[in-house]
């Protein structure tokens, strides 16, 4: 589940994430028995209006790398035109170092193909800030440039804190294009509430939506209390 602060009118939403698609290591898929529960889990979530579908290159384990995207792809290529159209696919792309010297294209038209051509925004999946901050202003023009090329529609960020992402808007801003979102951990477990405050009230300065992930820190939330 993905918690959505919509930046129009910071209504909360709820999306889908699809993290545990493909993912053997945490969630234990298996392709023979999860895939037609999760086409039923992926059918249950459009009747019931939701629209917002969160994934990413690496998810998928191992060699199954990059299952969740294909199969996405795959169900929603399932559905009508018109049902389509009602839905916002975002992906997010790995700040993997080849990537600082070779840029996005090629990633990005793999994710896009594997999705069916169903796709509407990219996300750097990690700020790389702190280990190589010479890195992510490239990493960032790259994935901007898709947006400005309209390959894409949007532009998102993931798993950076208040004075990034503010980095990140001031510099997209000069490159004309906008910041669409930005995705952080966020559960009444996050150690750091008042850092994850702060980035709700800078992202609502910025008119940034923020996409919390993990709501039920990966389940926990959702154990009933001992009696
Ligand atoms: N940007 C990032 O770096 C990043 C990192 C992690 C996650 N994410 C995104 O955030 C999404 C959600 O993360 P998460 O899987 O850790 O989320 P979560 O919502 O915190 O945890 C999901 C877990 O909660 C369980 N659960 C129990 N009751 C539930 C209920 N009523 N509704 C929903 N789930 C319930 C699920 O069970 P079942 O197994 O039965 O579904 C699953 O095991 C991911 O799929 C991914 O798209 C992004």
């Amino acid at each position: 589940m993905v918690l959505m602060i919509k930046h129009e009118s910071f209504q909360p939403g709820i999306g889908v994430g699809t993290w545990a698609w493909g993912n053997r290591f945490l969630w234990n898929y298996n392709s023979l028995s999860d895939d037609s529960t999760l086409y039923t889990t992926f059918n249950t979530a459009i009747s019931l209006g939701l629209n917002f579908f969160d994934t990413a290159d690496s998810y998928g384990t191992g060699n199954l790398n990059g299952r969740s995207e294909l199969l996405l792809g795959r169900f929603v290529s399932q559905l009508s035109q018109n049902q389509v159209q009602q839905l916002t696919l975002a992906t997010k792309l790995a700040p993997f170092p080849w990537r600082f010297k070779h840029g996005y294209r090629k990633a990005f038209y793999s994710s896009k193909s594997r999705l069916q051509g169903h796709l509407a925004r990219v996300q750097l999946h990690s700020s790389t800030a702190r280990y190589a901050p010479y890195q992510e202003g490239f990493l960032i023009d790259a994935l901007a440039q898709l947006v400005y090329d309209k390959h894409v529609n949007s532009l998102g960020i993931s798993n950076v804190g208040p004075k990034g992402l503010g980095k990140i808007y001031r510099r997209l801003a000069m490159k004309g294009v906008r910041l669409a979102s930005v995705q952080v951990q966020f559960s009444l477990l996050t150690y750091n509430q008042a850092l994850q405050r702060e980035m709700i009230l800078v992202s609502r300065a910025l008119g940034i939506e923020v996409l919390a992930y993990s709501p039920l820190a990966l389940g926990i939330l959702s154990l009933s209390s001992p009696s």
